[in-house]
């Protein structure tokens, strides 16, 4: 066998990553990661991969890992030509709004998010318009368009903390497109959803399935379980779990605490991470996967930085100034 892929085969044993490959598998896996990892110094690409992706992906070939935040906020800071986002296309969209000289690439035309796509630019200006005067907070989970129209954008890492100073000024806001976030985050807040917070009527394909009734199913079964559920899941699952959050915060829950048992209600992709980050904990699998993340692959990776002209994500100047000032508003609020 070839000596550097020797290499690379110990360097993903190394990581755990031996353990979610079929027998002879790891193999081919090396081969990948080489190459892509040779191609990403060659053409001086960062990777970015959100905690939903495979751990193939987040470690084999990952530089920027992290939740929404962290990876907007990290990827101000590369001084990388290419940004190849893996995870989904408002990310990478966000990362073209503050990168505008870089070329950011998704290997995938399918990274999509049912949240992004439940609202529109016009949605948002019919909002604003039977609503006058009420701020626009926005989850991160939008198209630039839609950011565009708002005065705030928030994610899961932040949402309740901007919320709370948007109060301190305004009494009632709109709060979009997620209609389980927002009704959620009000009632953290001591705010009535749909009185205080003027919701839209969007979800999340993945959490909004969850089924409340298990948690206490799960809780039976291994005593002293501690469950954590995404912000995105209905209020009856919030009502029934000890933590929520965004996944940078369900990580940073993990390891701070000591439970004999950990249920993670969201994306596969984390629990998997969770896995390898802590071995010595365990974690009980109550995950749906995201078919959008989920379409990137370590294949699609390397097709992408091998294709002579890979279609860049673009957002129209005007539209990325007006989305730039929302988003500069979260780093402002969130600091
Ligand atoms: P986080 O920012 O918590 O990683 O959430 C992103 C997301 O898409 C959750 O479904
Ligand atoms: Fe969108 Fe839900 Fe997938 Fe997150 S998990 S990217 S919110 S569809």
């Amino acid at each position: 066998m070839d000596a550097a892929l020797e290499t690379e085969i110990k360097r993903l044993t190394s990581l755990g990553l031996h353990q979610r490959c079929v027998e002879g598998d790891l193999a081919r896996v090396a081969g990948l990661t080489l190459e892509i990892n040779r191609l990403k110094k060659e053409k001086n690409a960062v990777i970015c991969a959100h905690v939903y992706q495979t751990p193939d992906i987040i470690l084999g070939i990952g530089d920027l890992v992290g939740d929404s935040y962290k990876l907007a906020d990290d990827c101000r800071r590369t001084d990388a030509d290419i940004i190849v986002f893996c995870g989904v296309h408002f990310m990478a969209e966000t990362a073209k709004i503050l990168n505008p000289s870089k070329k950011v690439l998704v290997p995938s035309k399918n990274a999509g998010c049912s949240l992004s796509e439940a609202v529109t630019a016009a949605d948002v200006r019919k909002l604003k318009a039977e609503h006058p005067g009420l701020p626009v907070v926005t989850y991160i989970n939008t198209s630039a368009e839609v950011k565009a129209e708002s005065d705030c954008i928030v994610t899961s890492a932040n949402a309740a903390k901007i919320l709370k100073r948007m109060y301190a000024e305004h009494e009632r806001l709109i709060f979009i497109p997620d209609r389980f976030m927002g009704a959620n985050l009000a009632r953290e807040l001591g705010k009535k959803p749909g009185e205080d917070m003027i919701l839209w009527n969007g979800s999340c394909v993945v959490h909004e399935k969850f089924d409340p009734a298990l948690i206490e199913v799960y809780r039976k079964r291994y005593p002293g379980l501690v469950a954590l559920a995404h912000a995105e899941c209905p209020s009856e699952l919030i009502k029934a779990v000890d933590f929520m959050g965004g996944t940078g915060d369900m990580m940073r829950y993990v390891e701070s605490t000591n439970a004999s048992a950990y249920l993670l209600v969201t994306e596969c992709g984390f629990g998997e991470l969770a896995k390898l980050r802590f071995p010595g904990k365990n974690f009980i699998a109550m995950c749906r996967l995201c078919p959008y993340m989920k379409s990137i692959t370590l294949g699609s990776v390397l097709a992408m930085l091998q294709s002579p002209s890979p279609e860049e994500v673009t957002v129209p100047a005007d539209i990325a100034a007006r989305a730039k000032k929302a988003i500069d508003k979260m780093f402002e609020l969130a600091a």
